[in-house]
């Protein structure tokens, strides 16, 4: 399966990508990995001698042809799959609809609980006792798409929000891994 990575951030979910892709734990090929800024996630790939594309918002007009920038940036490298792996623009339904059924993204609770941006920080604000990770599908709406895979993480008693998401990213790295492994096996050799 061919993936096209998207990144915004430390890109500790690609590399636990890129580990297990060099392990030869996933039939995964990371044709290329982009982002929406410079960032550690870019980097990573670069390290790694991955392809890497940047489009940023600030180098287009407006957001519906920043939006088409990255729609072709991506397609140019005919992903079987795109990962939103810590991708932290919301792209519109244009570009899901390119790529329909196709884009896997993962966030740091148990949705549909704390979609959004601050899903750990309005986790611990509500008080839960159990929050997590899930892998999902994306559709138009934010954080909204199919379920893939979940994993559950309690919170404990005077966690912070960083230690609270580290303990997220950690099950998340593997529940990503996992989950990319089983969707490769559904994707015919090309
Ligand atoms: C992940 O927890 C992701 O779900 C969230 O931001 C974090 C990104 O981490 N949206 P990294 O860039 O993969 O290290």
């Amino acid at each position: 399966m061919r993936i096209v990575v998207m990144v915004s951030g430390s890109g500790t979910n690609l590399q636990a990508v890129l580990d297990a892709v060099g392990a030869g734990r996933i039939d995964v090929e990371i044709a290329a990995v982009g982002a929406d800024k410079p960032c550690r996630g870019l980097e990573r790939a670069e390290a790694a001698g991955i392809t890497t594309f940047l489009v940023r918002p600030a180098d287009h007009p407006d957001r519906a042809r920043w939006n088409r920038a990255l729609q072709e940036a991506v397609a140019a490298h005919t992903p079987d799959r795109v990962l939103f792996a810590g991708f932290m623009r919301i792209v519109d339904a244009e570009f899901v609809e390119a790529f329909r059924g196709r884009i896997v993204n993962t966030h740091p609770s148990l949705l549909p609980s704390f979609p959004g941006a601050h899903a750990v920080r309005d986790a611990l604000a509500h008080g839960v006792k159990v929050t997590g990770v899930t892998v999902h599908e994306v559709v138009a709406d934010v954080d909204a798409g199919p379920i893939l895979a979940q994993a559950a993480v309690p919170v404990q008693q005077g966690d912070t929000e960083a230690q609270l998401h580290e303990r997220i990213k950690a099950a998340e790295r593997e529940l990503l891994v996992d989950a990319l492994g089983l969707l490769a096996r559904s994707v015919p050799a090309r």
